[in-house]
């Protein structure tokens, strides 16, 4: 992994935030806002299907979807902490069989991943600073259903991020950052690559959107 991003992300994601993501996720469940994407993709019906989680963190989505007959799923992470808490999780579930973890930065490893029929990235495009590569990249890999949680975007949020970013630098001393990428752009660039909107639900800060391949 080349990028500064991406150093920050190891130290942010760790072995300590991934284990109380973990216990937090078993002892309440997925987020509003994941669990909102969860039962929409399931809608669409999973049976026989391929999943390509980027960013999956402990692996919630694959848990969770995993169960209803998903074929194959692929966890892409840049968090080696996260990826190794979701391969134990799916040990410990007895799906790591139809999975495979693959660590590093989605832009880099797309050339080598195979399609799938559902790619999510829940609270990830936030965390990556070239917003149009990894959009690009990963609407290439979605054969059907392209689904994602991203913070509202607008003035007052890309203050808040600003303002959360000077306290990282200054007291964290982490090169992670936090964007506020434009939904609008995001879009444009999904419907350049042939998906468009098909579903839409706002849950607090956060959107849930999925697309459909035309
Ligand atoms: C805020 S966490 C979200 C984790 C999980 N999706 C969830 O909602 O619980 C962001 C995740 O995205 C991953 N990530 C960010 N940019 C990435 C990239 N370019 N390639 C692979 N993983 C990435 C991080 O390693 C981390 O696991």
């Amino acid at each position: 992994m080349t990028r500064p991003q991406c150093c920050g992300i190891e130290q942010m994601f760790d072995d300590k935030t991934a284990q109380a993501d973990l216990k937090t996720y078993l002892r309440k469940g997925p987020s509003k806002a994941t669990r909102e994407l969860i039962e929409q993709v399931a809608q669409g019906g999973v049976e026989g299907k391929r999943l390509l989680d980027i960013g999956g963190g402990v692996g919630i989505i694959q848990h969770e979807l995993a169960g209803r007959g998903l074929a194959r799923i692929t966890h892409v992470d840049a968090s080696t902490a996260y990826l190794k808490t979701a391969q134990e999780e799916a040990e410990r579930r007895g799906h790591a069989g139809r999975a495979d973890f693959r660590f590093g930065d989605l832009v880099e490893l797309a050339p080598e991943l195979e399609p799938a029929d559902i790619v999510t990235l829940d609270r990830v495009i936030c965390c990556y600073d070239d917003m149009p590569a990894l959009v690009a990249a990963s609407a290439r890999l979605a054969k059907g259903l392209y689904a994602i949680v991203i913070p509202i975007d607008g003035r007052w949020v890309a203050r808040g991020a600003a303002v959360a970013n000077f306290f990282l630098k200054l007291f964290a001393r982490t090169q992670y950052r936090m964007f506020i990428h434009s939904t609008q752009e995001i879009e444009r660039i999904l419907d350049e690559h042939g998906l468009r909107r098909s579903f839409y639900k706002r849950r607090g800060f956060w959107q849930v959107i999925l697309y459909q391949r035309a």
